[in-house]
């Protein structure tokens, strides 16, 4: 066992000080927490190969903090037998207080860098990907996060089933809370670092898992930036997700949204103006195609089928006429990022598989307004078209485009 000694949990308010002078004084820069319950198998491994590569960028700089909720399977021991040969290493061990967001901020409570941050201690966050992070916050962003939906990420053998839950939750999210969830691509990311600033002397109450959550709806964050990376498969150990989390995440969701007005303003006045006036436009121009398709299919004078049919051949007109000018000029500069037809072709059928599922509201709001308020077809039309298009922008601005306020590190590897 080593003569070090263990770090005492803190204790009362969630609340992340400022750097002390006596830390400052301290050569850490970067502390880094491994939040752990049951990962005995993992954490000798993680520790080791993180201790390589930040022995290597940043000598006697770094600490690395393993908060582990007194496991079952002892990994809080493993970790302390483990200070002994790694002397930036520390282990807190908590009895009293569970949970994984609660363990990360405890963690952060008793660093003594200027940048915090966390990964799992699993392995199936990349080791190698937090040299990126750090880049990116040398380069001045207050959050860096490592993403599996942009440039370089990804998940390694997830079943559709998996992939569809994941994504559904981020929907959900975009549609309680916008302003917080639509800032990053990967807003269930447990692997990032931030400023301590961005945090510092702020009441923090998570809930459940997604840490990120809380420093993304409580943090005075500027610049955000994303670093991709491929989710691994858990090689040892359990994960401990259960549908409990996913009832915390929108529990914690509702929690951020009540208390977000402020942030919420600030957030709304970042809005992209640019290519929401542009997709308006192109909308516009589809809305035109919409009508005139309506007409020459429907209209009594013309072919005179069923509305609802005309309707949806006419909408999807105007959803490829819509695509291609969105993919040319709206989203241009993203879309010559993802080059290739099969990236073309996979933003098309998201941005279809969206306005499809506008187009069904569409059309019941085209019914509901022409059969029972009795309003003449096309002004019916028009009201249905322009309540699709808010929903139709929000989802393909961060989903078929994926467009977050970040600012890409320019990284070589
Ligand atoms: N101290 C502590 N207390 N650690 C915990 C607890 C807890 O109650 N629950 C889980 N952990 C630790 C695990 O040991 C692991 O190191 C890490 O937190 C993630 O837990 P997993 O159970 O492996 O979660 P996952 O594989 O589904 O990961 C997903 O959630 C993570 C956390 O938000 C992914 O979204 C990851 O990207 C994300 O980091
Ligand atoms: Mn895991």
């Amino acid at each position: 066992m080593s003569s070090r000694s263990c770090l005492t949990p803190p204790l009362g308010a969630l609340q992340v000080p400022a750097r002390s002078p006596q830390a400052a004084r301290s050569n850490i820069w970067v502390s880094l927490v491994i939040p752990t319950y049951n990962e005995s198998k993992n954490i000798a491994g993680l520790i080791s190969q993180l201790t390589v590569l930040l022995d290597r960028r940043l000598p006697g700089e770094y600490e690395l903090i393993v908060v582990d909720d007194n496991s079952p399977d002892r990994t809080w021991a493993v970790a302390q037998q483990a200070m002994a040969d790694y002397p930036q290493l520390q282990v807190m061990r908590r009895e009293g207080e569970k949970g994984l967001s609660t363990a990360v901020i405890r963690g952060w409570q008793a660093a003594q860098g200027e940048i915090l941050g966390v990964i799992d201690g699993d392995l199936q966050h990349p080791p190698e990907v937090l040299l990126n992070l750090l880049t990116a916050m040398h380069q001045g962003a207050d959050l860096a996060v490592a993403s599996r939906h942009v440039v370089g990420g990804g998940v390694s053998e997830w079943s559709i089933v998996r992939r569809f839950l994941s994504r559904g939750a981020q929907v959900l999210g975009l549609l309680i809370l916008p302003s917080v969830v639509g800032r990053v691509s990967d807003p269930m990311s447990g692997y990032f670092l931030l400023r301590r600033d961005v945090i510092a002397d702020r009441r923090l109450n998570p809930l459940g898992y997604k840490i990120l959550l809380e420093v993304l709806g409580r943090g005075n964050i500027g610049q955000i930036a994303e670093v991709g990376y491929v989710f691994q498969e858990r090689q040892a150990g359990e994960s401990k997700v259960s549908w409990r989390q996913y009832v915390d995440y929108l529990l914690h969701l509702g929690r951020l949204r009540s208390r977000g007005r402020i942030s919420h303003l600030r957030h709304t006045y970042g809005v992209p103006i640019q290519r929401f006036i542009r997709f308006g436009l192109v909308g516009l121009s589809g809305v035109f195609i919409d009508m005139g398709m309506l007409y020459l299919l429907s209209d009594p004078a013309m072919l005179g089928w069923g509305l609802t049919r005309s309707k949806i051949i006419a909408s999807e007109t105007a959803i490829l006429n819509n695509f291609l000018w969105n993919d040319r000029w709206t989203f241009g500069d993203i879309a010559r990022q993802q080059k290739g037809w099969a990236k073309r072709v996979k933003r098309f059928l998201k941005f279809n598989l969206i306005c499809l599922a506008g187009l069904i509201l569409n059309v019941l709001l085209l019914n509901l307004l022409y059969n029972w308020v009795g309003l003449n077809r096309y002004l019916a039309n028009l009201i249905a078209i322009l309540a699709v298009t808010l929903w139709n922008f929000w989802l393909n601005l961060k989903l078929s485009w994926r467009v977050t306020d970040i600012q890409e590190p320019k990284i070589k590897r």
